[in-house]
């Protein structure tokens, strides 16, 4: 798997972060950045001159075009998640080779960006566009489908970053090159940016090997990603040296277990850069940092960790930024660092960042070289911190203010392979495999009932559905470019290895997690005895069982006749083996023997989190308890859509997914619905409607269209459940009283949320961190799902909202920095402006008008013989 989630892949989640940014900063820009000689903007296929969003000027590119036949065009759809429509909305289309020629000063390293939007223009079918991209002599993209790598990336658009080594000539030439391995194959680009730079690379150490460097001076590198550590994303307009750089927060790397903590300088805190050069990085990524806690004894028994997906067979620079801005002694703060397990500066000479830089304030760097194939890493590069007890320093901690890792060109390339479908999207494939076999007829049913029909027309209709729509056709081939056309394609290859649907289970699933016979299940289940059951699902019933001996586990039976059940069945293994979060249910393992087929988990020794909410003689839950658990899962959720190689949404997310084990830790639990997304013509997925009522994004049940903040929304609803205790849907009562969100909101705003909250709960709650709850949870059902904060906004509040009922109750105290940051995250909440929307509102109480479930105990509506 090629870089899965490079420095961009953050750009869609964090938009409302950037915007606020870009809101708050854009009247104290310096100056516009004007092109000139050394920093050139082209706008490819535009005709005028055009300012982009931060007021920067992007040029026609026509007049820099040397050779070769192209097509100028328009993108005839505007994804939300572009923050400018320059240099995104026009291409420059290649059928043919073509070349541009670009001034530039000999002897001067620049970056070369490039811009790409995969969507449709001029009828071209952006899934056929495969084409390679050279610079000079050097090979930067080979084979690249711009619309496969977005689709991994789970973002509209992205930006490829090149720093090119010096060369004699003034002359940088670009060469686009259709591939000829496809037929209407084509190229295209929307914006080039060339930018003089100072020569910021050296040799570094090569990790692993104690005597051996990788020269990077003479490199040409790629930027893979570029983060701001423990800080908040820094737009381009805010760089340093006006070098243009976006640096990314790093929370969505994290592989630990504990975020650490973000440490932040005041601001009037100075960095003195004293003999570095300004442009090494702005003065934002050196006033913040993460560090791993105020606890000594935990920090030394643990690392923190971040994770990155690569290429494989390539040389990596590993960038890291120091500053310190609390402590000034030597021997205060002393850390161990290790590069995919290799010892990167450790014992006996570990970090020691005032030993670097003999005084807090300054700023300094350190470089790592790596080499990532087959015997290490693959295609992963970590790295882990943890503190040093060596030389008995004042604090066992470690800290990272900033990091950039850089892939070095192998004998003048630069090129690596298109990303892998994840593990969904190759299950789309097979199950749109089936429906093509089997020419399954499914009938979608007049718009009054649209929702209900399609509750139960499974994921097949998914492709019917969007062939009803003209100018989608694109849609059915998009999704699954890298298979080719499956009406032609009799024996590729999927991730899930056959093309049937009796099991789809790759390899790797089926490595990663134990099977189970089924007389081993029998045994531990009671021959699945009905006094062991402990739920009951659209997909069947789950038991309570033991394994060897001892071991408590929950089985999860399959309905042997659904059909959707064993293909959800199969999501969930593929998922579930690959994940291991603390805020996950994990999985054990399976059984697919004789006609059955089962999953077996982790027991959850205390339920589901509504069962201590309401209807219930359990003990009532305190409100920290309460919010522990709303982190705990916001944690989880955050790492579904974040964490894992690809962004997973849950589609389900509700209190009766919300496992607690015999610690109340809470873990995300049923995965069944659960989807890769988005595509990229929407950045979205568009896609039958499923979930449970009440929980409904009301976007995604108006458009079809999923993206991860359907589950925030959702997430939203449990916040209300948590703090009001009741069900989100309640057919019983008053019309304006049945949908807990709604009525949430509506005395949220009328300022009478206090009266709905638990009558358990009334005096025990810190106003202020009521308050912060309160808007984070309207915050998570704004109407729009761009409007909504990601999961990480959310956790950052809510962790927050923590911290002030703990100050309140005059408890444990966590770092003073780590609030203050937390609060400034979320931000980007703040400018949202909520945009009613009646209609859609009225819809949802017609669904669950029809229901007959008065008992607040709605579940699945994917239940094919109910309804
Ligand atoms: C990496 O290099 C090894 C050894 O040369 C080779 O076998 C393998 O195919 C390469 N992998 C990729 C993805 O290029
Ligand atoms: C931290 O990570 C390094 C490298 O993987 C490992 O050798 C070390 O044991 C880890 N330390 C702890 C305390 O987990």
């Amino acid at each position: 798997m090629p870089e899965v989630r490079p420095i961009y892949a953050s750009a869609m989640n964090e938009k409302t972060q950037i915007l606020f940014s870009l809101l708050c900063f854009s009247f104290l820009l310096v100056s516009p950045i004007e092109s000139n000689g050394e920093n050139l903007a082209l706008s490819c296929g535009a005709s005028e001159p055009a300012a982009d969003s931060d007021k920067r000027k992007w040029e026609p590119d026509a007049k820099f075009i040397k050779s070769g036949n192209s097509i100028q065009a328009t993108a005839s759809y505007q994804d939300p998640s572009l923050l400018s429509t320059v240099p995104y909305m026009t291409a420059r289309i290649f059928t043919s080779p073509a070349t541009y020629e670009i001034q530039v000063k000999e002897a001067k390293r620049h970056y070369l960006r490039f811009h790409f939007y995969p969507s449709t223009y001029t009828g071209l079918d952006i899934s056929n566009s495969y084409f390679s991209v050279t610079a000079n002599d050097v090979t930067l993209l080979n084979n690249f489908s711009a619309a496969i790598t977005c689709q991994a990336l789970t973002q509209a658009y992205l930006v490829r970053e090149y720093s090119l080594a010096p060369t004699e000539r003034d002359v940088l030439s670009i060469t686009f090159t259709p591939s000829d391995k496809y037929q209407k194959s084509f190229a295209f680009i929307n914006g080039i940016e060339v930018i003089e730079m100072p020569e910021m690379f050296d040799s570094a150490v090569l990790v692993g090997f104690s005597d051996q460097i990788a020269d990077a001076k003479a490199a040409n590198l790629q930027t893979m990603f570029r983060l701001n550590v423990g800080g908040q994303d820094i737009p381009g307009s805010q760089d340093s040296g006006r070098l243009t750089r976006t640096w990314y927060n790093d929370a969505p790397y994290i592989f630990s277990a504990g975020l650490g903590v973000t440490l932040q300088a005041s601001d009037k805190f100075r960095i003195d850069y004293q003999k570095m050069p300004v442009s090494t990085a702005p003065a934002d990524v050196y006033k913040t940092a993460r560090s791993q806690g105020p606890t000594g004894d935990i920090n030394i028994k643990s690392n923190l960790t971040w994770m990155f997906q690569v290429d494989t067979n390539f040389t990596y620079i590993l960038r890291l930024h120091f500053c310190e801005f609390q402590l000034s002694k030597v021997n205060q703060k002393v850390f161990n660092i290790y590069i995919n397990n290799k010892t990167a500066q450790a014992d006996p000479t570990p970090a020691d960042i005032i030993a670097w830089t003999g005084e807090k304030g300054i700023p300094t760097y350190k470089d790592y070289a790596m080499y990532v194939d087959a015997n290490n890493g693959g295609n992963e590069i970590s790295l882990q911190m943890t503190p040093s007890a060596l030389s008995r320093p004042e604090y066992l901690d470690s800290q990272l203010n900033g990091l950039e890792i850089f892939k070095m060109d192998s004998m003048k390339n630069l090129a690596g392979p298109n990303p892998e479908p994840s593990p969904m999207q190759a299950n789309e494939a097979t199950q749109k495999e089936f429906q093509n076999d089997k020419k399954t007829a499914l009938i979608i049913g007049s718009a009054g009932g649209v929702a209900m029909v399609l509750a139960f027309s499974l994921c097949f209709t998914v492709y019917q559905r969007k062939r009803r729509f003209p100018g989608n056709d694109s849609h059915t081939s998009i999704w699954l470019p890298i298979y080719g056309n499956s009406h032609t394609s009799g024996t590729k290859s999927t991730i899930s290895g056959k093309s049937n649907n009796s099991s789809h289970l790759s390899n790797l699933a089926a490595g990663l997690c134990r099977r189970f016979s089924l007389s081993e299940i029998k045994h531990g289940t009671h021959n699945f005895d009905e006094s062991n059951v402990i739920g009951v699902g659209g997909f069947g019933k789950v038991y309570k069982g033991v394994i060897d001996g001892s071991t408590k586990v929950a089985v999860k039976r399959s309905n042997p006749n659904s059909e959707q059940g064993i293909n959800e069945f199969e999501t969930e293994i593929e998922l579930l083996s690959r994940l291991r979060h603390k805020h996950l249910v994990s999985l054990i393992g399976y059984c697919e023997d004789g006609g059955e087929m089962c999953l077996i988990y982790d027991y959850m020794a205390l339920g589901t989190l509504r069962e201590h909410l309401y209807n219930t003689k359990k003990p009532q839950l305190t409100w920290k308890r309460r919010l522990e658990i709303a982190i705990g899962a916001a944690r989880g959720l955050h790492y579904l859509h974040t964490g894992a190689k690809y962004t997973i949404i849950h589609r389900d997310v509700k209190t009766t997914n919300i496992l607690l084990d015999e610690n109340w830790v809470a873990k995300v639990s049923d995965f069944g619905l659960s989807k890769t997304g988005p595509d990229m013509n929407g950045g979205h997925v568009t896609t039958v409607v499923k979930g449970s009522f009440g929980y409904l994004d009301p976007e995604y049940f108006r458009r079809q269209q999923l993206t991860e903040k359907s589950d925030v929304y959702s997430f939203g609803v449990v916040l209300f459940e948590i703090l009001c205790a009741r069900p989100a849907l309640n057919p019983s009562l008053s019309k304006e009283q049945v949908s807990l969100g709604d009525w949430a909101l509506n005395c949220k705003r009328k300022g009478t949320l206090e009266d709905i909250i638990d009558p358990n709960l009334k005096g025990k709650i810190n106003p202020e961190c009521l308050t912060k709850f309160a808007d984070t949870a309207e915050k998570c059902l704004y109407e729009s799902g761009i409007e909504r904060p990601t999961m990480g906004d959310v956790l950052w509040n809510l962790e927050f909202a923590l911290q002030l009922q703990e100050t309140a109750d005059g408890s444990r105290h966590r770092t003073p920095s780590h609030g203050g940051g937390s609060d400034d995250f979320g931000g980007g909440g703040a400018v949202a402006v909520h945009v009613a929307g009646g209609g859609i509102r009225s819809e949802e109480h017609d669904v669950s008008d029809q229901s007959d479930d008065n008992g607040g105990i709605f579940s699945q509506i994917v239940n094919p013989k109910g309804r």
